[in-house]
């Protein structure tokens, strides 16, 4: 089954025909709120809102590995994440829409592997392509039905907010080749990897990085939840056409 993990701006998907709730739990505690199940024109799938459904939770707070293991508790096969970045390539702008294909993780302190604990054996995963190409794949052909533009392919970022970085921190990000970046793709990229789902990135542009654009003087919070609202709308009608792509 396909799961949606919602994050800024979308904390419920009106599009879904809802079935039931259901309150989780797991080895490693609760997730970020009830799983929401129903249907998408006919498609089953669960439905998670990370930062909980009245957007309580920040970033650096979210149980990640309670969310990747309560939808793969559920039958989860496939994970589209949806989350929100601030833009440094040039040719992202605010309201855009990204897929990227690439991680650099900059958090710290987060429970970031199920593969801890003295008694366990020591294991790795492959990590080169941090994200599912198929599953990559299929929001791009969702969003071409759609009608909407989507980026393909981008470096994203992740940083342990909850503050937005400095203009000289994004200018060391572009260094590092950054196009975008955001404070939710880690641990949840490498998590879901360990479980084996099938995991890619809707990235919304909500802002230009700090230093950048509009952000020259500062970052304008204030606007930016005028970008997000028309754009989730978007994320929305690209969703409606993925949910129909199998894939596992
Ligand atoms: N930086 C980090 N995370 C973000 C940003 C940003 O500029 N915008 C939205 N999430």
């Amino acid at each position: 089954m396909l799961a949606i993990i919602g994050g800024t701006g979308l904390t419920q998907l009106t599009n879904l025909k809802i079935s039931h709730r259901q309150v989780m739990r797991t080895p490693y505690g609760e997730p970020s709120g009830p799983m929401t199940f129903g249907t998408i024109n006919e498609h089953e799938l669960m439905f998670l809102a990370r930062h909980g459904y009245g957007h309580t939770i920040p970033p650096h707070e979210v149980n990640y590995r309670a969310n990747l293991w309560a939808l793969r508790d559920q039958g989860a096969k496939r994970v589209i994440a949806v989350t929100s970045v601030g833009c440094i390539r040039p040719d992202l702008a605010p309201g855009m829409l990204a897929v990227p294909d690439q991680i650099i993780d900059y958090t710290f302190g987060r429970s970031f592997t199920y593969f801890d604990g003295k008694d366990k054996t020591v294991t790795h995963i492959d990590f080169t392509k941090p994200y599912s190409e198929k599953i990559r794949q299929q929001i791009l052909a969702a969003a071409k039905r759609a009608g909407e533009k989507c980026v393909d392919g981008g470096v994203h970022a992740v940083t342990q907010g909850p503050r937005l970085e400095t203009a000289a921190e994004v200018n060391r990000l572009e260094r590092d080749g950054v196009d975008m970046v955001g404070m939710t793709g880690m641990p949840e990229a490498a998590l879901a990897k360990e479980l084996g789902l099938a995991y890619a990135t809707i990235a919304v542009v909500v802002n230009y990085a700090a230093g950048r654009g509009n952000s020259r003087d500062g970052v304008p919070l204030e606007t930016i939840g005028a970008v997000i609202s028309p754009a989730m709308e978007r994320v929305k009608s690209v969703l409606e056409f993925a949910v129909s792509g199998d894939g596992d």
